[in-house]
């Protein structure tokens, strides 16, 4: 090393002044209020340190936006952006003046179409973007997830799509596309997202789960098929091959049959949610390879109320099975608790 450098930095490490001087720089500072009109900006320090919290519900139109985010911000980077139940119809590309944005909530504000670009600008920042109560019929997919290298969070939730194409992220975990209007011929291919955690795919007009739609995903933990139309499940349908599958909901469907093989890959201590749906019984073919997933030390369920089970002799197997019964969760048609069934009387007149 250069002799009057190593001095240098032997001066500066003493003094300590340096990483004060970088400190004082560092702050960050809301930019003029009447610059941003109508967006109100915010430091929080509830997390023990400052981040840049901004506020436009206030806007009236897409323009306004745009200005308010031409202003000069002393740092550039928008912690949290929040747009709730303003008007804003569309976000046209670089609408964010090239802001670093880390979390956008765009939500209850009547957008019906969102540019390729609009992000620009926050391309390697941001992480959670949530449009959830538009009005968007289509999404640039393909651009946002391909643009946005660090996005984890996309919540589409409450708009009115009809159709996705197939998507691809090594970055998104949390992927919400529930009460949509996405039939199911037009259910999207999820294989290029490795990485995901969460899918939301309820609420839309799913009649039934093509095949292979969670197979690809061997990282998901919790995926929600409910609320939709779903009436029978085929071979195959649900099989999961992620290490850890915690929670599967169908509840609230017309879920009438499920086939021996349709759902698998389950773990120790999944939930299985199959309330409220039209069972009126729990096969064994189907459902012992299922409760041979969980083991008596863990809380493994499927959840089985309000469906019309008869309780009858068909369930027996169930009914004379402490061990088993243990893990569901149910009432019979009239509403008896299935964990009241009478194991003698089924023990006596079932098994000939
Ligand atoms: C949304 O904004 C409208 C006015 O534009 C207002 O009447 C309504 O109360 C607001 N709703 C919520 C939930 O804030
Ligand atoms: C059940 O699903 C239907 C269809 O999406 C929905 O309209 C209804 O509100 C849901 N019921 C409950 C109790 O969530
Ligand atoms: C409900 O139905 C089950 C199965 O048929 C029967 O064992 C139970 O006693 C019934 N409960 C009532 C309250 O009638
Ligand atoms: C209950 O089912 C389990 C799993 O199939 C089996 O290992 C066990 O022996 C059964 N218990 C009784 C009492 O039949």
């Amino acid at each position: 090393m250069d002799k009057n450098v190593a001095l240098l930095v032997h001066l500066l490490t003493l003094s300590f002044g340096l990483p004060l001087v970088i400190l004082a720089q560092d702050e960050i500072q809301c930019p003029n209020p009447s610059e941003i009109e109508p967006c109100v900006c915010e430091i929080n320090s509830d997390f023990g340190y400052d981040i840049l919290l901004l506020d436009c519900s206030a806007v009236t139109s897409t323009e306004e936006l745009q200005v308010a985010f031409q202003a000069d911000f002393p740092t550039p980077v928008v912690d949290e952006l929040l747009v709730r139940n303003a008007t804003l119809d569309f976000l046209p590309a670089g609408v964010f003046g090239s802001k670093e944005l880390k979390k956008a909530i765009i939500s209850e504000s009547r957008l019906r179409s969102v540019d390729g670009n609009a992000f620009a600008g926050s391309e390697g920042s941001l992480t959670w973007l949530d449009l959830s109560e538009n009005q968007l019929q289509e999404f640039p997919f393909e651009e946002i997830l391909s643009g946005l290298t660090q996005l984890s969070h996309l919540t589409l939730w409450r708009n009115s799509l009809s159709s996705i194409p197939s998507l691809s992220s090594q970055s998104l975990l949390w992927l919400n596309l529930a009460f949509n209007q996405i039939p199911s011929t037009e259910a999207p291919l999820f294989s290029g997202l490795e990485n995901l955690e969460t899918l939301y795919i309820g609420g839309n007009p799913l009649t039934e789960l093509p095949n292979g739609l969670v197979s690809p995903l061997g990282k998901l933990k919790d995926f929600d098929a409910s609320n939709s139309f779903i009436s029978d499940l085929t071979v195959g349908s649900l099989i999961f091959q992620s290490d850890r599958v915690s929670s599967v909901s169908l509840n609230n469907n017309s879920i009438r049959a499920i086939e021996p093989g349709a759902i698998g890959g389950l773990s120790y201590d999944s939930w299985l949610w199959l309330g409220d749906n039209k069972l009126m019984a729990l096969e064994e073919n189907t459902f012992r390879p299922i409760l041979q997933y969980f083991t008596n030390e863990y809380y493994g369920r499927i959840y089985v109320r309000n469906n019309p089970l008869l309780c009858e002799c068909d369930m027996a197997w169930l009914f004379v099975n402490t061990s088993l019964l243990y893990h569901v969760e149910g009432n019979c048609w009239n509403g008896t608790d299935i964990w009241a069934m009478d194991q003698t009387y089924f023990e006596q007149n079932c098994f000939h």
